[in-house]
């Protein structure tokens, strides 16, 4: 467990990971954090999430997305539609539960990178196709790659404050 702050803070896009594992009780604390996040409607969250350990499956997706490549676990986050209250809030709410899980990464010691799939239409047909997502109530928003980093990547503090984006009362 590390503190608030430097989770927030040294929170890094980490796109290669080392050989060793990542135990099923971090990944379900990290699909816990997912859940836990701000949805538009209490009860409607429309968040869905396949575990993919299998080799196979893995290098087949990193055909589509290459930074699975060296992840020994990757979770692909799918918005079921149905699910949903209010139909266009769905990026949101899946957004906001993948930041939750890259914080749990980080805060467990792992790496974790946000691979974008949605809103572009090919990487969503493939990933679709893979899954078997045959129903279009059934969106692949992103895949959370996760490991323990290895090459240059590592959670560090950057600064990326910029005063200049803060406006106070008017714009
Ligand atoms: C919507 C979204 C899609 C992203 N897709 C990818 C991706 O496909 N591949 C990748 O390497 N990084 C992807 N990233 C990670 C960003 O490149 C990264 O967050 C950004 O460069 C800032 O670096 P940091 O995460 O270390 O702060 C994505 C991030 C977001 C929010």
């Amino acid at each position: 467990m590390v503190d608030f702050e430097t989770v927030v803070n040294t929170r890094r896009s980490i796109r290669e990971y080392t050989d060793k594992d990542v135990s099923d009780e971090d990944v379900l604390k990290i699909l816990k954090a997912g859940m836990q996040a701000p949805g538009s409607r209490l009860g409607a969250e429309p968040w869905e999430f396949i575990v993919i350990r299998d080799k196979n499956t893995l290098s087949k997706l990193s055909q589509i997305k290459p930074r699975v490549k060296t992840a020994p676990v990757a979770i692909l986050l799918v918005a079921n539609i149905e699910r949903a209250f209010y139909k266009l809030h769905w990026q949101q709410d899946m957004s906001a539960a993948a930041e939750n899980m890259l914080l749990e990464a980080v805060n467990l010691g792992l790496g974790g990178l946000w691979n974008g799939v949605s809103p572009t239409e090919k990487t969503m047909d493939e990933v679709a196709k893979l899954f078997d997502l045959d129903n279009e109530n059934l969106i692949p928003f992103c895949i959370i790659t996760l490991g323990y980093p290895a090459g240059d990547y590592e959670n560090k503090f950057m600064d990326k404050f910029d005063e200049e984006r803060i406006h106070y009362e008017k714009y």
